[in-house]
């Protein structure tokens, strides 16, 4: 071992590793031996429990150690509960889950705790048991490369060379088929202190290196910072005017002034701070494991589960997700039955749609079926209604994985597999062109598609003008409708408030939908008060050459006297909050195609007004191109 300066080693990463195996083939034993014998126990500590066994009349074992660190959590003097630090001369290391812990196999599973490293502990009189192989198998999953094979109690078969490659090769065969090649099979006894740190004179017939010397040949960990951005959405605060996006970065760093790819829905914004609570300094950027709130320059529709990422390497959006799932519920994992998906910040309703494979982990082998037992280990697809945003496992150790919540129970753990290629809608979109062209539609229709957006105040009477022209157009053979904003709301947008971010969304839907409207030949009369020049300009954007923008221009005092829905008193009243006009800015449009005056002029005038445009901007220049194409 090199011996490094104690700053150096205190400045190092610790390295998290797991002590897995089982039961009785001595992991605590293992834990206590590793502490002492590398000097990492307070002085005195090993003195007073051997002078406690003496007076309690029973002999000294060293998994006592790991007895009194639990007595001491227990009594609240060690803060961290599952953790037990120790260092070699060369670094420092975490036992991120002590052996034994009823929480274990749970931990593991479910990426409480997650480990860059791990010792698989045997004992040399029984090999292998299925513990030891389904533990192995769970290092698979969770996709731990780095292990070493301890082969423990050397002590009781006389240090024998012959029985140690016995069950070295039992566990090698096994290990070697699931892909995990450890880096060492270290023969040691732990309750003697043999190969821990020290090496043993009765085993000179091995050369490999002690338990401490393969600790220390493990890389260091990875750094989360070097993979591309992960930030999932804990929360959105509002402190004065500001909008804060609140989350912990999982993987990546940003910066102020980078540009954010929000999934699902691929909306971006540019960072125009990140917030710090408690530095005088102003912070500009920040990296993996932080947790940070950033503003925005755009308020676009941000939810908690919402995933920001670098347009380059977003995360994927999806419908359905290939597993490999553990199954911890006392009752079977079934098909057809519903859990909760916790997927990072987010949460999903999924359905289990196949188990495609149950794996024994004795041999390997995989069969069909329709459910997966407890502690058991399958391949299984979950379908969810809402757009679940994941990663592949192998790429993204944070953003891989998920758990299943029945109640408030965690009963399983979930490694993403990366989704074939047909199940990736958002990564595969490639429009089919229309064979049927505008202009066929046109000449068929007699009026081109086309967006009538109809901005204004509530009570305004935009959806007043938008149905009058809908009946009035459609008596004259015109493919129209119309979309109003009470009625979207109570279908498509049901999800949305009031508040300037589910207002842009609102618009931003509404939007979306008129233009595949007027892109299959239909005029579109839209009724939505869409109170934000920004917004306008992204549904004139979404809407191209098909939009055109009708400000109904009735004054705040015109509308508030009608109070056709009684909803200007409730909101005078503070009833109803953020109400345009009132305690919600409305921002009158600076360049619209049409604007109609309904505060001065009449119903029907403005009617007529709004279909005289119509007539000359979509449907004459259709009858001119049909003529001409009829030529
Ligand atoms: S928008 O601002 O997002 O464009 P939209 O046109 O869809 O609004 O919906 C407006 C209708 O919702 C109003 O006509 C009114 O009936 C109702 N409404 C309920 N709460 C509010 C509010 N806070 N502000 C404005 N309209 C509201």
């Amino acid at each position: 071992m090199n011996a490094i300066s104690p700053q150096r080693l205190s400045s190092q990463r610790r390295l998290p590793i797991v002590i897995v195996g089982h039961v009785d083939h001595g992991k605590s034993t293992l834990v206590g031996r590793l502490l002492n014998d590398t000097g990492s126990l307070p002085e005195g500590k090993v003195e007073a429990m051997r002078e406690m066994s003496r007076r309690r009349g029973m002999p000294f074992e060293w998994s006592f150690v790991m007895d009194a660190l639990q007595a001491e959590r227990d009594q609240g003097i060690t803060i961290d509960t599952t953790q037990v630090r120790f260092q070699t001369a060369t670094r420092p290391y975490v036992i991120i889950d002590a052996p034994g812990h009823k929480e274990f196999l749970k931990n593991m599973v479910t990426g409480a705790a997650s480990a860059d490293a791990a010792l698989l502990v045997i004992d040399v009189t029984e090999g292998a048991l299925e513990q030891s192989r389904r533990h192995a198998y769970l290092l698979h999953l969770l996709g731990v490369r780095q292990v070493a094979v301890v082969i423990n109690k050397m002590d009781m078969c006389d240090f024998s060379e012959a029985r140690y490659h016995d069950v070295a090769k039992g566990i090698l065969g096994y290990l070697e088929e699931i892909g995990v090649r450890p880096s060492a099979v270290v023969p040691i006894s732990a309750r003697h202190g043999n190969n821990i740190v020290t090496r043993c004179k009765h085993m000179d017939w091995y050369s490999g290196p002690t338990v401490a010397e393969a600790l220390d040949n493990f890389l260091p960990p990875k750094s989360l910072t070097d993979q591309p951005l992960r930030f999932p959405i804990q929360d959105i605060y509002k402190f004065d005017e500001r909008r804060i996006i609140a989350g912990r970065i999982e993987s990546g760093a940003l910066a102020v002034g980078d540009t954010l790819t929000f999934s699902p829905g691929g909306r971006t914004a540019k960072i125009v701070t990140i917030e710090s609570w408690n530095e005088p300094e102003a912070r500009t950027q920040a990296v993996a494991g932080q947790s940070v709130g950033i503003t925005l320059d755009q308020q676009i529709f941000i939810e908690r589960g919402h995933i920001a990422a670098r347009a380059e390497a977003r995360p994927i959006e999806t419908h359905s997700i290939r597993v490999n799932l553990f199954w911890l519920g006392h009752e079977p994992l079934v098909v057809g039955r519903s859990y909760i998906l916790k997927l990072g910040t987010a949460e999903h309703d999924v359905t289990v749609q196949a188990v495609e494979r149950v794996i024994d982990v004795e041999d390997l082998s995989g069969r069909g079926g329709d459910r997966v037992e407890r502690n058991g280990v399958g391949e299984v697809v979950l379908h969810s209604r809402s757009t679940l945003v994941v990663d592949d496992f192998g790429d993204f150790s944070r953003t891989g994985r998920a758990v299943l919540v029945d109640g408030y129970d965690v009963v399983g753990g979930c490694i993403i597999q990366k989704p074939k290629t047909d199940e990736m809608p958002a990564h595969n979109l490639i429009a089919t062109a229309h064979t049927l062209t505008a202009e066929e539609r046109s000449i068929s229709n007699g009026h081109q598609g086309g967006i009538l957006w109809l901005t204004g105040l509530s009570g305004s009477g935009k959806s007043t003008l938008a149905m009058g022209l809908e009946r009035e157009l459609f008596r004259k053979g015109v493919q129209i409708c119309a979309l109003d904003g009470d009625a979207v709301r109570q279908g498509l947008n049901v999800d949305l408030g009031f508040s300037p971010e589910h207002r842009s969304e609102n618009i931003r839907r509404v939007a979306q939908v008129a233009r595949l409207f007027a892109e299959s030949g239909m005029i579109v009369v839209t009724a939505f008060i869409s109170p934000t020049r920004a917004d306008r300009a992204i549904a004139r954007e979404i809407g191209g050459s098909f939009f055109h923008e009708v400000h109904v221009a009735a004054d705040l005092d015109t509308c508030e006297t009608r109070d056709a829905k009684g909803l200007y008193k409730k909101a005078r009243t503070g009833l109803i909050p953020e109400f345009t006009g009132v305690s919600a800015p409305y921002e009158a449009p600076v360049n619209p195609e049409l604007v109609l005056d309904t505060g001065k002029i009449s119903a029907e005038g403005s009617l007529a007004d709004l279909a005289r445009y119509t007539e000359l901007a979509l449907i004459r220049p259709a009858r001119r191109g049909s003529k001409t194409k009829a030529v």
